[in-house]
């Protein structure tokens, strides 16, 4: 198949373009475009067959669902049976922003887009191409991170290329997203709501509007405890070709740790990868270092996993040990990524 590139600047909106891009979503095609979380990959989401495309190009499994992603909030009302209080109250204070809110389905909405599941995820992104690209599309737009299913998420438009060139009709550069990871999937119950993958939008965002929120008991690296309640969630995910072994403990003794495996690995010949923050990038004297972000301020490591992750793969590392951060805030987030891209591997020191 032939992949159409185009590049549209966000802060500059080629509308004609981008006309043209809704239309083929609208007509069954498949299109790659920028989110302010990730690369999303999109297809008509009222299409079960346009659908099923995306799980093709993926290689992604039938059985984990995917997010609608409308324009407005007027969208919602024929996708879904109802919309609890808490929800509103949610979508008021995050929407547009990263959160998908998962709510019963109406029958307008394809079996194929839910995995068959009762319940439909929506999420309203924020980035004004996405935004456009929707209006354009005239539907809701059903897209998965723009990834090789297993890979991680694109949070450039290099990244798509790398993985969908040939496999989907167009794809969007509009430059780098701001998050860096996928969206918070939050579900309404009975006034409850029960985070299934955190994200951008923190629990305590979320509490300060609702009140209380609870965690998917799987969310928080104990995978013994059941199924997820996200079916994406139970997916190897997010894995580099290397190695992944998080070091987790007070930073002094995490460097001096990760510093003397990554002697004793590079003794044994292997190519070792150091995932460090910007206070301990310059202190080890073994391995590769990229310094992702700043350890006080885990948004900004957040932006930078994903990519970083794809250029050790690009060094073709072996392993790569990476520095564990405080769960807080963003940084649940980015455990929750980096536990699953390491498998649960975890040393303390
Ligand atoms: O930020 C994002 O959410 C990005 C951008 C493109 O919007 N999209 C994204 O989609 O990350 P995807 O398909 O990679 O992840 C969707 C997650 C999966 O874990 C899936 O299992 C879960 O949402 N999900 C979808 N529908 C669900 C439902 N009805 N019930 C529970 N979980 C659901
Ligand atoms: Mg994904």
């Amino acid at each position: 198949m032939d992949t159409r590139v185009v590049c549209i600047d966000p802060y500059n909106i080629d509308h004609q373009q981008l006309q043209k891009a809704g239309a083929l979503i609208r007509d069954g095609g498949l299109v790659a475009f920028p989110t302010e979380t990730v690369y999303g990959l999109g297809a008509n989401g009222l299409d079960a067959y346009a659908v099923k495309r995306i799980y093709g190009a993926k290689g992604r499994p039938s059985d984990n669902p995917l997010i609608l992603h409308i324009s407005s909030a007027e969208e919602l009302d024929r996708l879904v049976a109802g919309v609890p209080q808490t929800a509103v109250k949610l979508m008021d204070r995050f929407w547009p922003g990263p959160l998908t809110l998962i709510l019963k389905k109406s029958s307008l909405v394809p079996e194929a887009v839910t995995a068959g599941l009762e319940t439909v995820a929506i999420r309203m992104p924020s980035h004004p191409v996405a935004m456009s690209l929707i209006k354009y599309a005239g539907v809701p737009v059903a897209a998965p991170s723009a990834n090789i299913s297993g890979k991680p998420s694109p949070t450039r438009a290099a990244h798509v290329i790398r993985d969908l060139l040939g496999r989907v009709d167009m794809i969007i550069d509009g430059g780098d997203v701001a998050v860096g990871l996928e969206s918070t999937v939050a579900e309404v119950i009975d006034g409850g709501v029960v985070i299934l993958r955190p994200g951008g939008i923190t629990p305590e965002q979320i509490r300060e509007v609702v009140g209380d929120v609870a965690l998917d008991p799987a969310i928080e690296g104990d995978i013994l405890t059941g199924i997820p309640k996200a079916p994406g969630m139970k997916y190897a995910h997010y894995s580099p070709e290397a190695d992944v072994i998080i070091i987790e403990g007070p930073p002094q003794r995490v460097v001096a740790a990760i510093d003397r495996m990554a002697k004793e690995l590079e003794g044994r010949g292997k190519r070792v990868g150091i995932m460090a923050t910007e206070q301990t990038g310059a202190l080890y004297r073994h391995g590769r270092v990229i310094s992702v972000g700043d350890r006080e301020e885990p948004s900004t490591i957040a932006a930078g996993l994903f990519a970083a992750l794809r250029e050790f793969d690009a060094l073709g590392v072996d392993v790569i040990l990476a520095e564990g951060i405080e769960q807080k805030g963003v940084g649940l987030a980015v455990m929750n990524r980096l536990l699953k891209a390491a498998a649960y591997h975890v040393i303390k020191v």
